[in-house]
């Protein structure tokens, strides 16, 4: 969940570089941060607890043309200096950046211990550079002394190494990704400028998108100008073609926005339509599949598992389609049930969750069929699934997931119409919502929504209801006010209120009612009518006004796509209640974006 980065090539500031664009890797993880660069006289180390962002990468005036970077979400041992990466060899020649766990370090550094080396963190990392000195007592050549080592972890890794006395970068990977970013050269001579080793892209994307995946029991070594990819265990060359991604380094950035929360929920005044845009032959194949397997599994962590619960009521009403969701966490329980003719569906912002990678090694395990729907390109969950579909968001940088999951939305929409028969009607639905979103993320309507987070500020619970594909939006409200805000939020099917949680009411409690213009209308304006009576205040999301709404916020009315425009103005109140809260909602507390430990 850590974010790495480093570089090897013709330019000489590789520290600040690297420091640079660790920056863009923030969002992986900002308890601490670390870096390292060799200079003439060996390797030199900067680190510290606190955020990358405050480091000023031009105070790195070091001449280097290699430097390895971290960022930290702390695993094993506190939020230290020490604990920050990379760490070092007992001779400090080796420093190592880890994303990952290493889960037999205990008896690793016992072990080593033993040998006589010393350790100054609580990390599982620095058994690693450890590790590779004492492999170099047998082999001297860094690059098979950190072979050796990594076919001695167990457990998830994707490392960094360099050596004082090589002139070398070399990467590993078990679990943990890593993408190798290509600066092609501009003459016949020297073809490569060089490279970029990063756990995800946007800590390259200024510098180049012609990418490199390193696959899982791979590494790589590079001498800045050539590079060769490897199995670990047997040493085989491993060919690598390169690929152009399609992510702009605009996209990438805040530009006008203070957070990037906010720009990403403003960008979906666009992401809708660009995930409308899909291979209609495609889409049908997919709804065809579905059709035909026997048993069709829906997964995902999260924000991307309220996706696939919404997508469950989608395929349910617009397809008459049963298809089974659990949260990827959960699925193992439910593997019996899948044979070689089942689908299994995983949904992923990053394309990297380890409960989500998990689940699909479950279904392949048993011949089954993987459909992933993801946002980063060329993620291991999409390289590794039978059929992709990319949602085509951009990069999604805040934690908190907002345009991603309107994404996923939408192609299920489109997916559960094609099931139906009726892809083309799902498509000009979803473009016309698309075009109406567009309308109602203008200043009055942020503002607006703006000034009702103030009101309720200080109050200690939300509470949220839906029904039908409201019911998992109303899940997701929570999460969203959850993390960002850090008001204590739940949602609930408006239908379970009196079974228990209608005892949380009090006077004035701010409650959410998700309304669309539908069959299920009067019941769930029948449970806001109960909550008002026990002295909550209603703040009804609804294309409709009622009278039981102390506020209301308008939504267009589309139809079967309504979960998708309800969930909007509540990431904008959850934006707007950690505001004025004084939270950074781009870095809420304990979290990471991609969540790659299980
Ligand atoms: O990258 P993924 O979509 O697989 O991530 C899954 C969850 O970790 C993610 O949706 C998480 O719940 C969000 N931070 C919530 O906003």
């Amino acid at each position: 969940m850590c974010g790495i980065f480093g570089y090897i090539g013709r330019r000489s500031d590789a520290a600040g570089l690297v420091v640079e664009g660790l920056k863009n890797l923030e969002y992986r993880g900002y308890d601490s941060w670390g870096t390292a660069w060799k200079t003439e006289k060996g390797i030199s180390v900067r680190k510290d607890i606190g955020k990358i962002s405050s480091v000023k990468s031009a105070d790195f005036t070091d001449e280097t043309s290699i430097a390895i970077a971290h960022t930290r979400w702390a695993t094993h041992g506190g939020v230290t200096k020490q604990n920050a990466h990379p760490h070092l060899s007992c001779d400090e020649n080796i420093a190592v950046v880890h994303n990952g766990i290493v889960e037999n370090y205990d008896a690793l550094r016992n072990e080593l211990k033993a040998k006589g080396h010393r350790f100054l963190s609580q990390t599982d990392t620095e058994i690693i550079p450890h590790l590779i000195e004492e492999e170099m007592k047998s082999t001297k050549d860094f690059a098979a002394a950190v072979r050796s080592a990594c076919q001695r972890l167990k457990g998830r890794f994707g490392i960094l190494a360099m050596h004082a006395a090589s002139q070398t970068l070399v990467a590993a990977r078990a679990g943990s990704p890593l993408i190798v970013g290509v600066q092609k050269g501009k003459t016949k001579t020297s073809p490569v400028e060089g490279y970029y080793i990063a756990s995800d892209i946007p800590a390259f994307l200024e510098h180049t998108r012609t990418v490199q995946y390193l696959d899982d029991g791979e590494m790589v070594v590079t001498d800045g100008k050539s590079i060769l990819f490897s199995d670990i265990v047997s040493g085989r060359e491993r060919p690598k073609r390169e690929v152009e991604i399609s992510w702009s380094m605009e996209q990438a950035v805040k530009g006008q926005y203070e957070h990037f929360m906010l720009k990403e929920i403003m960008d979906q005044k666009e992401s809708v339509a660009r995930a409308v845009n899909q291979d209609e032959e495609q889409i049908k194949t997919l709804a065809k599949a579905i059709r035909e397997a026997q048993g069709t599994f829906i997964v995902g962590c999260g924000t991307a598992g309220k996706a696939c619960m919404a997508a469950e009521y989608f395929f349910s009403v617009i397809a008459q389609h049963h298809v089974n969701f659990a949260p990827a966490s959960e699925f193992k329980l439910h593997h019996h049930f899948l044979k070689p003719e089942s689908l299994l569906i995983v949904v992923s912002q990053s394309g990297e969750t380890a409960d989500v990678l998990e689940a699909m090694h479950i279904a392949k395990s048993k011949g089954a069929k993987v459909l992933a729907v993801v946002n980063v390109e060329g993620s291991t969950i999409s390289r590794e699934a039978d059929y992709t579909l990319r949602i085509n968001a951009g990069p999604e940088r805040a934690v908190a997931s907002t345009k991603a999951l309107t994404g996923q939305l939408a192609v299920f929409l489109l997916i559960a119409y094609a099931l139906a028969g009726k892809l083309q009607d799902g498509k000009t639905l979803l473009l016309e919502t698309a075009a109406e979103i567009n309308d109602m993320l203008n200043p009055r309507y942020v503002e607006r929504i703006r000034s009702l987070a103030e009101n309720i500020k200080t109050a200690r619970d939300v509470f949220i209801i839906g029904k039908s594909w409201n019911y998992p939006m109303a899940l997701e409200s929570a999460i969203k006010i959850q993390e960002v805000s850090y008001v204590h939020a739940e949602g609930f099917a408006g239908g379970e209120l009196k079974h228990g949680p209608i005892a949380l009411i009090e006077e004035g409690t701010p409650c959410i009612a998700l309304v669309g213009k539908d069959e299920v209308m009067d019941d769930i304006i029948s449970n806001t009518i109960e909550l008002k009576a026990r002295g909550a205040q209603i703040i009804g999301i609804s294309p409709v006004k009622h009278d039981v709404f102390d506020e209301w916020i308008k939504v267009p009315n589309a139809g079967n796509a309504q979960a998708l425009v309800n969930i909007i103005p509540v990431q904008v109140l959850a934006y707007f209640l950690a505001v004025t809260r004084g939270k950074n909602p781009d870095m809420p507390r304990n979290l990471a974006k991609s969540v790659t430990v299980k």
